[in-house]
């Protein structure tokens, strides 16, 4: 009994150190021993500053100029929508959502035979930027990033995907792949599918074929 008094007394003078000091207000320099990220050379939202002659911490844009890469959304235009609840094989890549199907989706890209190498050449400046750094130039999975050690970067080139599967990795990620639905708009996914299958029959034309067009263009 005695050391139940004795427990007792110690729990309570733990409760009361621990829970009895909270919310009190000082001005001493708090003790640190990881100072992380506690102080930073910025202002919060919302917060005053007196480097601004009206003291506000949240400033507008300089009056005429527009933010670099500010691009206005219009909502009318059906790619400037990142994210629609829209089920269709242009939105999603899968039919009756869950086949995932093959093709582009040409009357939705507006695609003929005059704007496709255009489509092409606009999914390869997609890749180049996004992609690359991964998968590598020409889609071989030896980019620069593998080779510092992402273990898994899939080789392109012997991708057997459908196009919709393509759309999905893409717009979603899938394992140490991020999803890049946010950064690519739906357009410029599926020309970078487009480029990405024009990089894999680069690879697999038969030599006939090439042998003309690579001596044209020496
Ligand atoms: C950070 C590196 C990285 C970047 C950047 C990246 N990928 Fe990937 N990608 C991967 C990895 C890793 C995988 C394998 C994912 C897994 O674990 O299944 C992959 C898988 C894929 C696949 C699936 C291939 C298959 O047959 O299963 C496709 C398609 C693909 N990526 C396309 C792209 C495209 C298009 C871009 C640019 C928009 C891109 N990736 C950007 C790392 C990357």
């Amino acid at each position: 009994m005695r050391y139940f008094f004795i427990i007792y007394a110690l729990l309570a003078v733990l409760v009361v150190s621990i829970g009895g000091f909270r919310g009190e207000k000082f001005k001493d320099t708090p003790i640190r021993i990881f100072p992380d990220m506690d102080e930073q050379d910025r202002i919060d939202a919302q917060e005053l500053s007196p480097f601004f002659a009206d003291n506000n911490g949240a400033r507008l844009p300089v009056e005429n100029t527009v933010p670099q890469g500010l691009v206005q959304a219009d909502l009318a235009d059906e790619n400037a929508k990142q994210f629609t609840n829209d089920n269709s094989y242009y939105h999603t890549g899968m039919f009756d959502e869950k086949v995932f199907g093959t093709g582009l989706p040409v009357s939705d890209l507006a695609l003929d035979e005059a704007n496709l190498e255009a489509f092409i050449k606009r999914g390869k400046v997609v890749f180049d930027s996004n992609c690359a750094a991964c998968h590598g130039v020409s889609g071989n999975g030896k980019g620069v990033v593998a080779s510092y050690g992402v273990p898994g970067v899939f080789n392109l080139i012997d991708s057997t995907l459908p196009d919709g599967g393509m759309f999905d990795v893409i717009a979603n990620g899938r394992g140490n792949m991020a999803a890049f639905g946010y950064q690519i708009d739906l357009k410029d996914r599926w020309a970078v599918i487009a480029y990405i299958r024009s990089l894999q029959y680069a690879r697999k034309a038969p030599l006939e074929q090439v042998k003309a067009a690579y001596e044209a263009a020496q």
